[in-house]
């Protein structure tokens, strides 16, 4: 720390950091355009102008701070012991004046109609540095705009030319689509054509562009002033990373998601599947309220809606007490609502409600990250790795945010190299022109090329089975105490040998590993390779190596769904495996009367005749659900599910961090959260009036105390009882507007706002003032507010220092504690030499099925949300060169794949990187549902399949299957 004075007062703040940095963390007030928390600095656009004075004034010679001191720019100058500033010196306010009249000479003040209007960072800092007159008369120039793709609006009149977005894009996550162009007034940033943005984390622009330049499109589509969104702390549902949001709601239809800051997970930044995945949530064709049905004369099935009594009737025959029950449960579903699954039909009567395939991996992947001697690594932490083996997984397709945050990590060659040259780290422009194109040693094994391959030093593609041996391979290579793999070709070993060496001198390697590709080889290989570096040094995790360095190996494994992790713990210590396989023979052994289906659709999850068989062979069928699918069409009782924004639950991210999200919104018609018909469904077999629970705070009381897997999540965020001053926590911003007018089809009145009995959150505008940070638990903070801060800039006023965690800390409490003891023992990677054979089978005229991640595509409930179905690529077949000829298909050709289960026509891909013998199928479409991959298929040319694609026949994708869209 250093001392440095700010208008006559003392601080002590970090040393390395810069002035506006400094100022920033101390909350006080310095506007910036060009700076970013994330990005660093580039000191282009002269707005964190203030006066530094000399050092040392001679009073004698009639020197005096207010006299001689020199306008220097925040962001780029570091700050130094017994500097003396000022932000409030009327040079400094004056000069910061003149850049922001110079900046608005073209903007077009166009704020009443602009959407960034009300949450604009630019209208913060004009009111900042006091520019309240405009003097230009002149001509502004004027552009064109373009069309972006689905998710993002382009108004370039509104740019102020900071280059945030160039430096986001491209710079930061890597996009090659959007550059600057032209010069001087001219300055242009778009692409160089109209087209749909190339980038997954487009939406980003939205956030980091200061300006209207950037707006979300599916929000313009319902749009709503920022401040008539009503918010709530929330969990992104679309993958398992975990990353933390804030929902927007008005009318009861969710409006936008926007990023909320956590400082360990998601930073600044989100995916676009997590940003726009959200409309779902209004689909028309939501399930609203209880369903019964029936078959007809003519076999339909007749739906009939339900009052809450007359479903309470038909529950309380199909799970009476001499009924034997069975539960189904969901990683897409809450803790809570899991939990209260399994107190209705039993601890042995509960099920996962993964496929054998995925609880196996599952159940897996928690054994080794419990045994590991290893750290399981924040986001934050995987950006500071410095070696880097991704064996198997696809993470821009299943984890996107994590694969935002290796390009960071492929960037951190550039702080050792800064450091060398005495750079700070926050010379964003010196040190990418010091590092060039030098990146830290990435290396990817996949099953075929990936979207992040440009930041890898080295690429290996190839099957389950080749990438589980180049692993474990390199385990031995690492540590000879681990199975050696034979039969490697000479440039395999090479390879071995390169990237085994490389982790050897890291200090901070990071493994990274999931169930993407389906096999349980390819996860022990990678717990082999985590093993082996760990072993480097003594029993800890973070131990000085002989040449004095801290040693520490992260190992991050992928899982597929929002709730993954959480169902796994909580099944972890059950004696009946958890799979929907195991569930089945339960239900075809005749021992089960209902079935209860939580929030699964149980058609994505295996072959669809042993679905069916489940089906077929319970009395009952009571499906939870939220949106229409296949099962819900089996059930003989559905009861409406409330989604991520309208209940409040716990969620256990892949890093093992439980995290609570919260209702934005009180469900329409009746919409109730599962666990609490479950509540209600445990009390009718009990013969009791009263729900066992009353409020969700109790289940979570109660799952805790019944699992010890899942010690602590009681504490991933206050429960309802907690108040500030007596007040709960406003979920309405108190800027919010038009509350009477709203319901004046109620009353002309102001009806009275909904109360709130499960959390600490008031659906009102009243309650603990937003305006104060620092006293609400982050978990707690449905949105960033500070006066003067309009704009998401104002999350540095809840941060303990800029780019820190929040005030409080970061939400979540994590789960996973890893034994901390070496292993001795070692996986042998056994599957690998099975899969080995079955690859060679496929020679034989039979092809691997391997899967073919899409983040735009392959998870439910963003593949119901218009914008995303609009992203959506053509779905295709992914063969090899040689593979195609043999089968005289080229591409845009057609095939058809005969598995057990069904014939899959699909078009073809033919893509060099794709393993020969092996066919790659795109996960979760209609199609391809519930596929079994890893499985031989037949392959065949499909002669029809121009007619077929003319005719539109094939259904490439589940919302072309269901139908729906914005209410
Ligand atoms: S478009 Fe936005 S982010 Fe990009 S330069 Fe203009 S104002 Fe800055
Ligand atoms: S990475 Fe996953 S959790 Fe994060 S925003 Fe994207 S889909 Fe959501
Ligand atoms: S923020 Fe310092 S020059 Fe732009």
């Amino acid at each position: 720390m250093v001392n440095i004075e700010i208008d006559g007062k003392i601080y002590s703040v970090p040393e390395g950091d810069n002035l506006l940095q400094a100022c920033l963390s101390l909350g006080l007030d310095l506007p910036y355009f060009c700076w970013h928390p994330a990005m660093g600095s580039v000191g282009a656009c002269r707005q964190c102008a203030l006066i530094q004075y000399e050092d040392n004034p001679n009073p004698e010679a009639g020197d005096s701070h207010e006299q001689r001191g020199r306008i220097v720019m925040g962001c780029m100058t570091p700050v130094s012991e017994g500097m003396r500033i000022s932000i409030n010196d009327h040079r400094a306010e004056g000069f910061r004046g003149q850049v922001i009249e110079y900046l608005m000479t073209n903007h077009p003040h166009d704020c009443p109609v602009c959407e960034e209007g009300g949450e604009c960072h630019l209208q913060d800092m004009t009111l900042m540095s006091s520019h309240t007159e405009r003097r230009y008369q002149g001509k502004k120039r004027t552009h064109q705009n373009q069309y972006l793709g689905p998710f993002i609006n382009h108004e370039m009149n509104r740019c102020i030319a900071c280059y945030r977005c160039q430096r986001y894009y491209q710079d930061y996550a890597g996009g090659h689509d959007l550059q600057a162009m032209a010069a001087h007034n001219h300055v242009y940033f778009g692409r160089h054509e109209d087209g749909v943005l190339e980038s997954e984390f487009s939406g980003n622009l939205v956030e980091v562009c200061p300006t209207g330049v950037f707006t979300d499109k599916t929000l313009s589509e319902h749009y709503s002033r920022k401040w008539d969104l009503q918010a709530a702390p929330s969990i992104c549902v679309h993958c398992a990373v975990g990353c933390n949001t804030s929902p927007g709601e008005r009318y009861g239809d969710l409006r936008r998601i926007v990023n909320r800051y956590h400082g360990q997970v998601n930073g600044y930044f989100l995916c676009d599947r997590g940003r726009f995945g959200y409309e779902f949530v209004n689909r028309s064709d939501r399930i609203s309220l209880a369903l019964q049905l029936q078959s007809s004369e003519q076999n339909k099935r007749l739906e009939i809606e339900l009052t809450r009594s007359e479903t309470r009737d038909q529950l309380a025959q199909f799970i009476a007490a001499d009924k034997r029950l069975l539960g189904i449960g969901s990683p897409r579903a809450t803790l809570e609502s899991n939990f209260a699954l399994r107190e209705l039909v039993g601890a042995t009567n509960y099920y996962t409600g993964m496929s054998a395939q995925e609880a196996e991996l599952h159940q897996l992947a928690l054994d080794i990250l419990q045994q590991a001697s290893v750290r399981i690594p924040t986001l934050k932490e995987v950006e500071q790795a410095d070696v880097v083996l991704v064996l198997g997984e696809d993470v821009l397709n299943t984890s996107p945010r994590l694969a935002l945050s290796l390009r960071q990590t492929a960037g951190n060659i550039g702080k050792k190299i800064a450091e060398k040259l005495r750079v700070p780290l926050w010379q964003d422009a010196a040190i990418r022109e010091a590092r060039q194109d030098k990146n830290t040693p990435i290396y990817l094994a996949t099953l075929t090329s990936t979207g992040i391959d440009d930041v890898a030093a080295e690429t290996f593609n190839g099957t389950p089975a080749a990438i589980a041996r180049l692993g474990a391979a390199i385990a031995h290579a690492i540590d000879s105490s681990a199975p050696e793999i034979e039969g490697l070709s000479e440039h395999g070993m090479a390879m071995v040998q390169r990237i085994a060496d490389t982790l050897n001198t890291a200090k901070n390697p990071l493994i990274i590993s999931g169930t993407g590709c389906f096999s349980s080889a390819v996860l022990q290989a990678a717990a082999n390779v985590a093993q082996a570096l760990a072993g480097r040094v003594n029993e800890d995790t973070e131990q000085e190596t002989d040449n004095g360095q801290i040693n520490r190996t992260d190992f991050y494994l992928c899982l597929p769904e929002s709730n993954s992790m959480g169902v796994t713990l909580l099944h972890s210590e059950a004696e009946q495996g958890g799979s929907i396989g195991a569930a089945l023979q339960r239900v075809a052994a005749g021992e089960i009367d209902t079935v209860v289906v939580l929030e699964n659709d149980l058609y994505r999850r295996g072959p669809s005749n042993e679905i069916e068989a489940i089906f077929n062979s319970a009395a009952k069928v009571v499906v939870l659900d939220h949106h229409l699918h296949e099962s819900v069409a089996q059930a003989d009782l559905v009861l409406p599910a409330g989604v991520f924004s309208e209940v409040e639950g716990t969620l256990v991210s892949s890093e093992g961090r439980a995290q609570r999200h919260f209702a934005v919104h009180i469900p329409k018609h009746d919409i109730r959260a599962s666990w609490e018909w479950l509540s209600d469904m445990i009390a009718l077999r009990k013969g009791s009036e009263t729900p066992e629970w009353q409020h969700v705070d109790e289940v979570t009381e109660d799952c805790e105390k019944s699992v010890p897997a899942l010690q602590g999540i009681v504490k991933a965020a206050p429960g309802e009882a907690f108040r500030i001053s007596g007040q709960k926590i406003n979920r309405q911003p108190h800027r919010y507007s038009g509350r009477t007018a709203m319901q004046a089809d109620v009353s002309v009145s102001e009806v009275k706002q909904p109360e709130d009995a499960d959390s600490a959150l008031g659906f009102t505008m009243e309650g603990y003032a937003v305006a104060k940070p620092g006293v609400r638990p982050s978990a707690l903070t449905p949105l960033y507010w500070s006066p003067g801060w309009n704009s998401n800039q104002s999350v540095g006023k809840f941060q303990q220092e800029i780019n820190g965690p929040l005030q409080g800390g970061d939400p979540g409490v994590r789960l996973i504690v890893a034994a901390g003891v070496q292993r001795n023992e070692w996986y042998e990677v056994a599957g690998a030499e099975q899969q080995e054979q079955a690859s060679a089978d496929s020679k034989n005229g039979k092809w691997l099925l391997l899967p073919q991640h899409c983040i735009f595509a392959s998870e439910e409930l963003s593949a119901l949300s218009p914008a995303v179905v609009e992203r959506s690529p053509v779905h295709c077949v992914l063969l090899h060169p040689d593979d195609a000829a043999g089968l005289t298909v080229d591409d845009g050709d057609g095939v058809i794949i005969d598995c057990a289960d069904r014939s899959i026509h699909l078009e073809v891909k033919i893509d060099q990187s794709s393993p020969s013998g092996s066919i790659g199928v795109p996960v979760g479409l209609a199609q391809t549902a519930g596929l079994v991959y890893l499985q031989r298929v037949q392959v065949k040319k499909d002669p029809d399949w121009q007619r077929r694609a003319e005719a539109d026949v094939i259904v490439t994708d589940l919302s072309t299957a269901n139908p729906g869209g914005r209410s």
